[in-house]
């Protein structure tokens, strides 16, 4: 190639050379001590770092919200993220943030706030062809992200019962139990009760549960199922996908969505399809319609209340929707009443028996913990609620009947109280500024009768500077 104009010789040059070392961060596949990079403010979405002999799976800097950062596992094929290193605070995309590896994988900022670290005392990263990142000491892996799942699990990932799959939106999670796998839900924030609305106990077929041989784990097997296990020789549960006994491994996943199902992907090697899903009705889903919702099979969404018009998920002010009624600012609620609704969990939930609907629902009004009770007149079943009301479901039985509180509108709550606090700030200004008056006609009147040409401000100059100075460098500290 000739180069006829310096400019364009110029740009030539500059693209090959970004190309090239573009090829050369993509088939890096280990980072040593010492390796440090911050993110690159042209790079509008990922920043890979780390990438598998495969170039499947590349570990590297997500940029969120235009202003954040992740630090993600990616499957590049279809950029669906598997894993992200979870932080309490988000990182800003700026230089001020660094990843690096001086034995632990770091995250940290200009001054060394560190917003996550692996811990270790390693000599290399590596990124496996199965998507794990790994930390290699000596001759040991000393950390591996298939211990510390996101909301994803890939094949022949060890899901043991000291982990949890949390998804997206941090409200649902997995967990095993002694002989199950169980759903909960994060429906109140503030008693430390979550909702169980899944449960899978383990069959037992190919092999019994023995007490004292140690917990049981999960894994998804390139078989196809995903097996539940107390020891290597034989599974102590098999819940099947689509794709059941093609071995075709590195290709599935396992995976807790936003709206608590958990579900099973297979990857075609173009799109992933949907190849299992433990909660296949609508529905079924633990908050299918959102707060308040009413769910119809086959036929969508309603509320609760026959008077708001079902748009978008809201049925009530989500501001509405939290914490109890045990404070006396708290305490007052409607009461909303329907027939023919059930809870899409029942099984799950605890229940008295009671003899009349009214014994049900006075049980419900005289606990402030409690949000709604449903009371089954056939059975004599009363389900409470003891967490802001989701979703129930519409069913043809008018003897199931729901009892519902509803928050009286904290939103005009809040609006009065802003009100009142507004007004004690008015009558406070109001009352400073008069005294203020006050005090300067004394002042002058005084000054003028003895002390006319006496300096007032000897010493506040200095005082107002450094005053001034701090208040700055406050400022920019807070900048910084
Ligand atoms: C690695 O860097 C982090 C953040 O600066 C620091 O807290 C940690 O002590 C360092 N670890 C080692 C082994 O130097
Ligand atoms: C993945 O890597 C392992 C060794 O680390 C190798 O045995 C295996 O064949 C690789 N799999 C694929 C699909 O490349
Ligand atoms: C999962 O557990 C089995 C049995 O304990 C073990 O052989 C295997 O290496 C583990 N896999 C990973 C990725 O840790
Ligand atoms: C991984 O890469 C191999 C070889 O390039 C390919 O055959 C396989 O389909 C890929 N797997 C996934 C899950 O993308
Ligand atoms: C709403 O429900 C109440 C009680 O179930 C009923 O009396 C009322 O007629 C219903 N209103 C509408 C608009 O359907
Ligand atoms: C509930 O059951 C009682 C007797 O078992 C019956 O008298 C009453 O009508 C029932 N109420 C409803 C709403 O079905």
């Amino acid at each position: 190639m000739t180069c006829t104009n310096h400019f364009f010789c110029f740009l030539y040059f500059v693209f090959a050379a970004t190309l090239l070392s573009r090829i050369e961060s993509k088939t890096a596949d280990n980072l040593l001590k010492g390796f440090t990079v911050t993110p690159d403010a042209s790079v509008t979405s990922f920043q890979p770092l780390l990438t598998d002999s495969n170039a499947n799976y590349s570990l590297g800097l997500l940029r969120v919200n235009h202003t954040q950062l992740a630090l993600v596992i990616l499957h590049l094929p279809s950029s669906q993220q598997l894993w992200v290193a979870t932080t309490n605070r988000s990182p800003r995309w700026s230089t001020s943030t660094q990843i690096l590896f001086n034995g632990s994988l770091v995250i940290s900022d200009k001054h060394s706030r560190v917003f996550w670290s692996t811990k270790t005392n390693g000599e290399r990263v590596y990124l496996a062809n199965t998507s794990n990142l790994q930390i290699h000491g000596q001759d040991s892996i000393l950390w591996q992200s298939f211990d510390f799942p996101s909301d994803t699990l890939l094949e022949n990932q060890n899901f043991t019962s000291h982990m949890t799959l949390n998804s997206a939106n941090g409200l649902y999670y997995m967990r095993l139990g002694y002989n199950f796998i169980g759903l909960y839900a994060k429906f109140s924030r503030h008693s430390g009760q979550d909702q169980n609305y899944y449960k899978h106990k383990a069959m037992e077929i190919k092999a019994k549960i023995i007490e004292g041989q140690g917990s049981i784990y999960a894994s998804l097997s390139s078989d196809g199922f995903l097996g539940m296990y107390q020891n290597v020789t034989a599974p102590i549960d098999i819940q099947s996908f689509s794709s059941f006994q093609q071995f075709n491994p590195g290709n599935r996943i396992l995976k807790i969505e936003s709206d608590g199902n958990l579900k099973g992907y297979y990857w075609t090697g173009s799109s992933w399809i949907l190849d299992y899903q433990a909660i296949p009705e609508f529905c079924e889903l633990p908050s299918s319609c959102g707060p308040y919702g009413l769910c119809h099979r086959g036929k969508g969404c309603s509320c609760l209340n026959n008077e708001t018009e079902y748009s978008s998920g809201k049925c009530e002010s989500s501001e509405n929707n939290s914490g109890d009624f045990c404070s006396l600012r708290d305490s007052k609620y409607k009461v909303l009443r329907k027939n023919g609704v059930e809870l899409p969990y029942k099984e799950q939930m605890v229940y008295e028996q009671m003899n009349t609907l009214e014994q049900c629902e006075r049980s419900c009004k005289d606990s402030c913990k409690c949000w709604g009770a449903v009371y089954s007149n056939t059975s004599g079943f009363c389900y409470m609620i003891e967490y802001p009301i989701q979703t129930l479901v519409s069913v043809g039985d008018d003897s199931k009947v729901g009892y519902f509180k509803v928050r009286d509108s904290a939103g005009s709550n809040k609006v009065a109280i802003g009100l009142g606090i507004g007004a004690v700030l008015f009558c406070g200004a109001v009352l400073v500024f008069g005294w203020a008056v006050v005090i300067w006609r004394r002042k002058r009147r005084v000054s003028r009768a003895y002390v006319e040409g006496e300096s007032g401000v000897v010493g506040v100059g200095p005082y107002k500077d450094l005053a001034s100075e701090s208040f700055s460098s406050i400022e920019l500290s807070e900048r910084r």
